[in-house]
């Protein structure tokens, strides 16, 4: 929601920050904009659409400073176009700001601020914070970094910014509470990024702004960090461990093709060093140092969005079915509004790819509030998820750029497994013999992995036949219920096609009326778990004439009869069909949208991390 990016050194600020922009477009993208400092000059120059209007537009203008900020925009207030479009400049135009979060009591400010003369001319609640701070730092006449600390203080809701002044061009403030924000340490230079894309380029030592915590960085000067409250905090530097060629696209045309591809490796990586080959056995760090917790839970929330939601469906029904503790998924964005119960003995299991989603983020406030134990499984380390947790585990599915999530949700259901499972020895509620076969075929994982993508051709070839569809419909049963989920969400999310994912025998109940011939059903039926009950739900379809796309086991030759066309996965054990199932999903989606044109890596209407609630 919304990418911010700063730069203050002795190089050009200009293509950095454009740099910056790019690598943050996943954020948001319906409008960019820089503010540079040029001698006596703050040059703001804004324009709807991608980074790549901008640069159209910068072309023509002063782009010389070697400090300046840039923003990338997802709308929240105010419709997507030029003026609304960040930085915003304060009413003298001395002042220029960039924000991703919401200010929720803007209205208000705004009246006040209205009421002293000021006027307004964007729908932004940004332009009111920085009208707010300059009237705050003339009235008060103070600096820049007091008069962000006072207007702060008068500000409820999510905010990380960055202000810039006409006239100081050795200075950037910076603020953040709620949303991400991450300054990066180069030599005599300093960048800020809400995450750590921009930077890695440049140097790997960072900081991460704390809550409430108001960042100066001075040309030439060490970085000072206080809070709004004006308490002085130490910065702690951290050395990042992401590499520059993860965030390119490495000869694939989508980064979401590059991310479904890499799946091999990005499972390995989650199990590097939490599962012994040798000993078939599982160590999960997060787990061991909270094991007493773990074996006397008498309930396991998992609070999710999105994809996350899916991966922690999954979760369910894994940890239920080895460690025997009840599991309740909950969407984070209704958990943290009704009034849940929870215990001091539940463990909430928070899960998040990017880390930083508002809505999950509330939700464990909410849970720690009541007493219970916070447990974070989140992709992007150092991210506000992880931070807000007691304990944890990463996914190490490595930096995810494709808006669609793909490789992060296999990481989520892998480290999900293998805690279910490692729950269930330490409780003696699963046999050692299934623990050895599922952690065995959990290890096997990537090279099965391998043999799906090996298909895509294949599953190239025939998604064109669908691109006609104006609907989908996903079927699944058991642990492939929220993988025909997953995959009617892929498949909305960027080919903009309607796609509903059922529990196969729900169909009955409702969902049959809606198949005719012109509606493509996938189906996954593999032939471990209830493999007669789904065909049987096939038959149903195709007796109404719907096609029907299955992803069966490799040697079926029942589903693949029944149906238009078929995809093969290599078997594996009930609980670990998720893992293989999910990526020819991934595939159809991804060819669908590529032929029918769309923005595959950044769709429409969407961000990837959704900072606002
Ligand atoms: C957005 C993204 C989804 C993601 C969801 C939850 O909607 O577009 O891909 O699943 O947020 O995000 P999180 O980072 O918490 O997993």
């Amino acid at each position: 929601m919304c990418g911010i990016v700063g730069y203050i050194g002795n190089k050009q600020a200009y293509p950095i920050l454009i740099k910056g922009l790019r690598r943050l477009e996943y954020r948001g993208y319906d409008s960019a904009g820089i503010a540079l400092i040029h001698d006596d000059k703050l040059n703001v120059y804004k324009a709807k659409g991608k980074v790549s209007d901008l640069v159209h537009f910068a072309e023509q203008q002063d782009i010389e400073g070697t400090i300046g900020i840039a923003h990338t925009r997802w709308a929240t207030h105010g419709e997507p176009n030029q003026i609304n479009a960040h930085p915003h400049f304060s009413q003298s135009e001395e002042l220029a700001l960039i924000h991703n979060g919401i200010i929720e009591n803007y209205a208000v400010l705004k009246q006040g601020l209205i009421e002293h003369g000021f006027s307004f001319c964007s729908q932004t609640d940004t332009e009111v914070l920085v009208q707010l701070i300059e009237y705050v730092k003339k009235s008060n006449n103070v600096d820049l970094t007091t008069a962000v600390q006072l207007a702060l203080n008068q500000c409820v809701g999510a905010y990380a910014i960055a202000v810039i002044e006409k006239g100081h061009p050795d200075v950037i403030v910076a603020a953040r509470k709620g949303s991400p924000l991450v300054v990066g340490i180069g030599e005599d230079e300093y960048f800020l990024a809400s995450d750590a894309t921009p930077i890695i380029e440049y140097t790997d030592q960072v900081v991460y702004i704390g809550e409430e915590e108001v960042v100066t960085l001075k040309r030439g000067k060490q970085i000072k960090i206080k809070t709004i409250g004006n308490v002085e905090k130490t910065p702690e530097i951290k050395k990042l461990e992401m590499t520059l060629s993860q965030l390119e696209k490495g000869g694939y045309p989508h980064f979401m093709l590059k991310e479904i591809f890499e799946q091999p490796k990005t499972l390995s990586d989650s199990m590097r060093g939490r599962i012994n080959i040798e000993e078939n056995n599982i160590t999960l760090a997060g787990f061991i140092d909270n094991k007493e917790k773990f074996l006397k839970a008498k309930r396991i929330i998992i609070t999710a969005c999105g994809t996350s939601w899916h991966a922690g469906l999954i979760g369910k029904y894994a940890i239920e079915e080895f460690a025997r503790i009840p599991v309740e998924v909950e969407y984070s964005s209704e958990f943290r509004y009704r009034k849940p119960v929870i215990n001091k003995d539940d463990i909430v299991i928070a899960i998040s790819q990017s880390g930083e989603t508002a809505d999950t983020l509330a939700a464990i406030e909410l849970a720690k509030s009541n007493g219970a134990f916070i447990f974070g499984i989140c992709n992007v380390v150092g991210s506000s998820i992880p931070r807000n947790t007691y304990s944890g585990c990463y996914t190490h599915a490595g930096p995810e750029i494709g808006v669609a999530s793909t490789k992060a949700f296999t990481a989520q259901v892998t480290v999900l497994t293998m805690l279910a499972l490692i729950i269930g020895k330490e409780k003696g509620t699963i046999s050692q013999e299934d623990y050895l076969k599922t952690v065995y075929e959990l290890a096997r994982i990537p090279e099965k992995i391998n043999v799906i993508l090996k298909q895509d051709a294949v599953i190239a070839e025939f998604s064109k036949t669908f691109t006609y569809a104006q609907n989908f419909i996903y079927l699944g049963r058991g642990y492939n219920y929220p993988v025909a989920l997953e995959g009617a969400l892929k498949l909305k999310e960027i080919s903009y096609i309607h796609a509903e994912g059922y529990p196969a025998a729900e169909m009955k109940h409702g969902p049959i009326a809606l198949i005719s011939q012109e509606m493509p059903v996938v189906v996954i039926a593999p032939s471990a778990g209830m493999y007669e009950k789904v065909v049987s739900n096939i038959q149903e379809i195709k007796a109404r004439k719907g096609k029907i796309i299955s992803i069966v086991t490799e040697g079926d030759v029942v589903v693949r009869n029944l149906s238009d066309y078929s995809i093969c996965i290599p078997d594996t054990v009930e609980c670990l069909v998720p893992l293989l199932a999910a990526i020819p999903l991934q595939l159809l989606a991804y060819h669908i949208a590529v032929v029918k044109g769309c923005d595959v890596d950044q769709p429409r209407n969407l961000a990837k991390s959704v900072t606002v609630e």
